[in-house]
């Protein structure tokens, strides 16, 4: 009997911590300005979500080096003149706006903002299968590129408002 509750406790601890691992910390970049929270699914889809203190663009990528050229990037944020909120998957081939991809494999989840910061969340499959103008989301530490613009116009984000930080996206 006493080791039948027992057994029914412990099954209790492990459901109650399965609920609540899953999720990656916040990590944040830029003093807290930039805080970024990821998720890998099983089935192999990445969410991304970025709260910002900025009511411009937001930008987010993987990069081969830390650096833009090569960088696959999306760019993002709600437009509050138009009320509309915006994402493209894009591809840097160096210091410049990245040109948009022949093939969109982005998709938005939300984008909001009030006077102070913008939210951005957003999918993506790990392997999006475009070879030409996409990176893999792989099981290793990859460097992350992020920036923020100052207005939604996709102009030129400061030396201040952009960066790079190495992060395992699958470890978490
Ligand atoms: C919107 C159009 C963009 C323009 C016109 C632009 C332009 C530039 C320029 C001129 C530099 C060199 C000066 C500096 O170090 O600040 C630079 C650097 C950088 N940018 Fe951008 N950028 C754009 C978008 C982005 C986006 C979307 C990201 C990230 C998702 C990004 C990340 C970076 C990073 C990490 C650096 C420093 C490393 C490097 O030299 O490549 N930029 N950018």
């Amino acid at each position: 009997m006493e080791s039948a509750k027992l057994f029914i406790f412990a099954i209790l601890v492990v459901s109650a911590l399965g609920g609540i691992v899953p999720h990656r910390a916040v990590v944040p970049i830029n003093d807290g300005k930039y805080l970024l929270e990821t998720r890998v699914t099983l089935t192999g889809i990445l969410t991304v979500k970025v709260t910002a203190e900025s009511t411009g663009w937001l930008g987010w990528g993987i990069s081969p080096t830390g650096e833009m050229a090569g960088s696959d990037m999306i760019i993002g944020g709600f437009n509050a003149d138009t009320g509309e909120a915006y994402i493209g998957d894009r591809f840097s081939s160096g210091h410049g706006l990245p040109a948009l991809d022949t093939i969109q494999n982005v998709e938005l989840i939300s984008a909001s903002e009030n006077a102070t910061h913008t939210v951005l969340e957003f999918s993506r499959a790990v392997d999006t299968g475009d070879v030409e103008q996409d990176l893999k989301v792989e099981n290793a530490v990859q460097y992350i590129v992020w920036a923020a613009g100052e207005t939604d116009d996709l102009a030129y984000h400061g030396q201040v408002n952009r960066g790079a930080i190495e992060l395992n996206l699958m470890d978490g």
